[in-house]
């Protein structure tokens, strides 16, 4: 168990206890089957208005992660708690009130959007699924209010999603999770498809929205410079494991993990006589074996490794 890994504040908002999820797939023309671990026992908590960085390779299990929180799909073992409440075994019926309290922001928000429904029903939908806002008058105006909230014109709220370039989409997205004003967002790989300009714009629309509603971010990114800028933790994912969580700082300054130490030596430096002298650090996966149940261990306040 990870258990001291997981303590942020005496409450937190979300917190995740030993959580797992593996699929059985069948192999390749149907011969046997074998056993992915996509999350395989991982803990961690987020505060109240915390920005928590969730990073690693291709595969490691980070968006699996982010809909097990969601209960978008069902853990194989392990807890979920939110806001101090156990929601790992409620039906989905009993589900409803806690949806409006997380929403999600995917990488793609061109796939997200509904391309036969105008972004403004679309901005509509969770208002008129929880009830809110039920006469039209009235959820014209919420609708408006939340476009001018990302930065979008309300007259927009009639067009259709190709209308729209990458990140005014994008804004549509994130108008919608925030529509039932929740107190957490999962944020997966929000900005990865956008251009670099655009980037900065959307990060600082985040930034603008959490100081505003006190939000809280599970935000899910390849890019490490950004979860630099933006988290003040950060959890790095390695085949299904976190093997390094901590405070930004200490994550990107005093690595302890090879994996992080490798991951961190490939992110380009801008300066280029710095970058010239860069060596990629190389990681060799058979070398480490973590078992099943190993538990992290406490390098610095708050920073953990699977040691
Ligand atoms: N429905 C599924 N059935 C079988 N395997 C799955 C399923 N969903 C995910 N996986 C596998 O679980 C592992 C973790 O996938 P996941 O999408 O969580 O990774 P990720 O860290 O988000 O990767 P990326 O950075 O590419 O988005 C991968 O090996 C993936 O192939
Ligand atoms: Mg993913």
């Amino acid at each position: 168990m990870t258990a001291p890994a997981i303590a942020q504040g005496p409450a937190p908002l979300l917190a995740v206890e030993n959580l797992k999820r593996h699929y059985v797939t069948r192999g390749f023309l149907g011969r046997g089957s074998y056993t992915v671990k996509a999350v395989d026992g991982i803990s961690f908590a987020i505060a109240r208005g915390e920005t928590f960085g969730l990073v690693g390779e291709s595969g490691s299990g980070k968006s699996t992660t982010g809909r097990l929180v969601l209960r978008l799909e069902e853990p194989s073992a392990g807890r979920v708690r939110f806001d101090g409440a156990d929601i790992t075994a409620l039906p989905q019926s009993a589900l409803k009130p806690v949806r409006r309290r997380m929403q999600i922001v995917f990488q793609d928000p061109y796939a997200a959007l509904n391309p036969r429904m105008t972004v403004g029903d679309f901005v509509a939908e969770p208002l008129i699924v929880h009830g809110l806002a039920p006469a039209r008058s009235e959820r014209e105006d919420r609708v408006a209010a939340l476009f001018r909230k990302v930065g979008l014109d309300p007259r927009f709220a009639g067009r259709y999603p190709h209308q729209f370039s990458g990140g005014q989409r994008q804004r549509v997205g994130i108008a919608r999770a925030i529509a039932l004003e929740p107190d957490l967002i999962v944020a997966d790989e929000p900005i990865t498809a956008l251009d670099v300009s655009i980037q900065a714009q959307i990060v600082n629309l985040f930034q603008d929205l959490q100081e505003e509603h006190g939000l809280a971010y599970l935000f899910i990114a390849h890019d490490l410079s950004m979860v630099r800028y933006l988290c003040r933790r950060v959890a790095v994912m390695w085949r299904g494991r976190i093997v390094e969580l901590g405070p930004t700082d200490a994550i990107f300054e005093d690595a302890r993990h090879p994996y992080t130490r490798s991951l961190l030596s490939s992110v380009p430096i801008p300066d280029p006589d710095q970058e010239r002298g860069r060596q990629p650090l190389p990681f060799d996966p058979d070398a480490l074996r973590h078992a099943p149940d190993q538990p992290m261990v406490e390098v610095g306040a708050g920073h953990f490794v699977l040691a």
